[in-house]
């Protein structure tokens, strides 16, 4: 198993150090695995003047598996669009083609009070959003800022080709087929032409998978029903906008953003696993970001990529019992629970391995 290491940029570095550690222990536990490290986003640039150097990408694309902490940070906010951190992340996900983002929702019974829900809406919750990564307004051309009649016009084009909403829906239904056998598919056909085309495919693909019971629903249907009642949806499959959206809505469903990880695949399921939140600047480098996405991302690495859902249950199994023990890093805190920082959290998992 050879494993791309991008920490980063703020709490990215200091959580890959403790998913570094849980590799180790693997490691010693006998398993064969090879990693190596690179730079990517504003610490890159910083020392190259490119936020996706092409040793990064290199080594990315010869990887079988990439695991990524986070990238950014308000320094290059002034940077122009091609300098910016995230424009290494975007273009990594292009190059290697990770079309299928799996961003799964779930609430660990320990932490269902840390929901800014009510409890019993969100206990138990176990939603998987399927977000189409490569294509639609985020790549779509053209695009840009122009002047016509003599004020500036800002213009993006939403896109997708049947084949890429083909591709993204067969992998909904297969991963809905191992789960409730229930896929939603999300929308906007009622104004947009693209979307239109995307609920055509997935009808016609549905088809081909009679176990598996598809529906519809619209975007902004799909917001208020997260909130209203998320444990009616099983897998929601959606494009790269809208996913973009709703994910970060269900993030927070769970309680913390700090606990969820996230798989973005190619077709051969080798793949970038990053936890969903980002470089966090305003608590970088000071010993208190939650490395549990960070690990749980790793888990992800081993039952997707390398086909390790024993290893994978493991890990998860280990951060269960450090939630059980009570430990909590500053962004699950409950009363009565004991404080601890990245390293000691880190530690405990290991630990619990
Ligand atoms: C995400 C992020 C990225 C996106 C940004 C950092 C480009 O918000 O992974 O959800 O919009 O896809
Ligand atoms: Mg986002």
């Amino acid at each position: 198993m050879k494993i791309a290491i991008l920490p980063g940029d703020g709490i990215g570095q200091e959580i890959m150090v403790e998913a570094e550690k849980v590799l180790d222990a693997l490691r010693r536990d006998g398993m064969k695995i090879e990693t190596e490290r690179a730079v990517i986003g504003g610490t890159a640039y910083d020392q190259s003047g490119d936020p996706l150097p092409d040793a990064t990408l290199k080594l990315a694309q010869q990887a079988d598996a990439i695991l990524f902490g986070a990238v950014g940070g308000t320094q290059y906010d002034a940077l122009p669009r091609d300098k910016r951190p995230e424009r290494a992340i975007l273009r990594m996900r292009k190059e290697l083609d990770l079309f299928a983002n799996l961003r799964p929702a779930t609430v660990f019974p320990e932490l269902a009070a840390a929901s800014s829900l009510k409890p019993e809406i969100v206990a138990g919750l176990d939603l998987m959003i399927l977000r189409e990564l490569t294509s639609d307004i985020y790549f779509g051309q053209p695009r840009g800022i122009k002047t016509e009649g003599g004020e500036r016009v800002g213009f993006n084009t939403m896109l997708y080709k049947e084949s890429e909403i083909r591709r993204i829906g067969r992998v909904g239904f297969e991963i809905a087929r191992k789960r409730g056998r229930k896929l939603c598919s999300v929308d906007k056909m009622n104004v947009l032409e693209t979307t239109q085309l995307w609920r055509d495919v997935m009808v016609e693909l549905a088809k081909d998978y009679p176990d598996v019971e598809l529906t519809h629903i619209l975007v902004d249907n799909c917001a208020m029903q997260l909130v209203r009642n998320p444990k009616q949806f099983d897998v929601l499959v959606t494009g790269n906008m809208f996913g973009d959206i709703l994910s970060d809505e269900a993030s927070m469903l769970t309680g913390s953003i700090g606990m969820l990880p996230s798989a973005s695949l190619d077709a051969k399921n080798k793949g970038l696993y990053e936890p969903i939140h980002g470089s966090a600047p305003d608590i970088a480098g000071k010993g208190v970001a939650n490395p549990l996405a960070m690990i749980l991302s790793l888990a992800m690495m081993l039952r997707y990529t390398f086909g390790q859902a024993e290893a994978a249950g493991r890990v998860e199994g280990a951060v269960r019992k450090v939630l059980a023990q009570g430990l909590r890093t500053g962004d699950i805190q409950q009363p009565g629970m004991r404080l601890v920082g990245t390293k000691e959290m880190g530690g405990a998992v290991v630990a619990g391995l």
